[in-house]
């Protein structure tokens, strides 16, 4: 087969992968020339235009090392990562919803004791406290909480020069569930605009900014493991999150308690493994 033109060459592309041995392969592989040959016909790039694409996509994996990800942040402000999230976490009623893991868990933070207070972090003071369950509303004893979160300048430890703050932890709930700690409440930060993401959302006029949240990953047996977030009520980029990752049922009011200091408290619900 040869002399391909507009009409015929994404039929022989097809064909070309007909024969893959691995079914799933074959279906992934045809699926992205279809829907990558209909996106050229429906936008009809110049050649500089495809020129310019391809030094996007180079200067994004140029910019990605150990302790950066450019194609990640790409997947997120695109909402990709949030629709693969969506179609890979449906969950029972009563399950808390999932959102988007993010750039900044580390594996194996220290774990620390239930009512730890997390230091050297500039930012106001944070109770966080709450109870793990199963989606039916069981206890679950023991269940372990991975957290991390931003200071108040918007960083995280990862992104601090020298000593970081205390801004990560491992918790274990105690015989009911439940878990307290200490920390600083996080504020809106931008996404790392320094590559070609931030360059992207620059000339398509979209802001960076990810609301206040804190991160949160909880296991425990028999229960699917749960990625997710709580947001600050009120936080004025909830509705334009740059990662698309904002669920009405994740906003939750940071109150203050008698003392004055801030509180956040929220109750998780884990989806059994089925
Ligand atoms: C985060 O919440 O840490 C995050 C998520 C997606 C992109 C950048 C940061
Ligand atoms: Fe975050």
């Amino acid at each position: 087969m040869r002399d391909f033109d507009e009409t015929t060459i994404t039929d022989a592309v097809l064909a070309r992968f007909a024969a893959t041995p691995d079914p799933r392969l074959r279906e992934v592989m045809q699926a992205l020339v279809r829907h990558l040959h209909g996106f050229v016909r429906e936008v009809e790039p110049t050649m500089a235009e495809w020129e310019a694409a391809i030094a996007f996509l180079t200067a994004t994996g140029h910019k990605c090392d150990d302790k950066r990800q450019e194609f990640i942040l790409l997947s997120d402000t695109l909402g990709v990562s949030m629709l693969v999230d969506a179609i890979n976490n449906r969950l029972p009623a009563g399950a808390t919803p999932s959102t988007v893991l993010g750039p900044f868990h580390v594996q194996g933070a220290v774990e620390k004791p239930l009512g730890a207070t997390l230091s050297g972090a500039a930012g106001e003071a944070m109770r966080v406290e709450g109870r793990v369950t199963s989606a039916d509303g069981t206890p679950l004893p023991g269940a372990e909480l991975d957290i991390w979160h931003s200071d108040a300048d918007g960083l995280y430890d990862v992104q601090h020069h020298g000593e970081p703050p205390e801004l990560r932890a491992r918790f274990r709930a105690d015989g009911e569930g439940r878990f307290h700690f200490t920390t600083i409440a996080p504020t809106a930060y931008p996404v790392p605009t320094d590559g070609p993401v931030g360059a992207m959302l620059a000339a398509t006029g979209r802001h960076p900014m990810r609301p206040a949240h804190v991160h949160f990953m909880i296991a425990a047996p028999g229960h699917r493991r749960l990625v997710t977030h709580v947001f600050a009520a009120g936080d004025p980029y909830l509705d334009s999150d740059a990662v698309f990752g904002v669920k009405d049922a994740l906003v939750r009011e940071w109150t203050r308690d008698a003392d004055g200091v801030r509180a956040l408290r929220y109750d998780f619900a884990l989806a059994p493994l089925t």
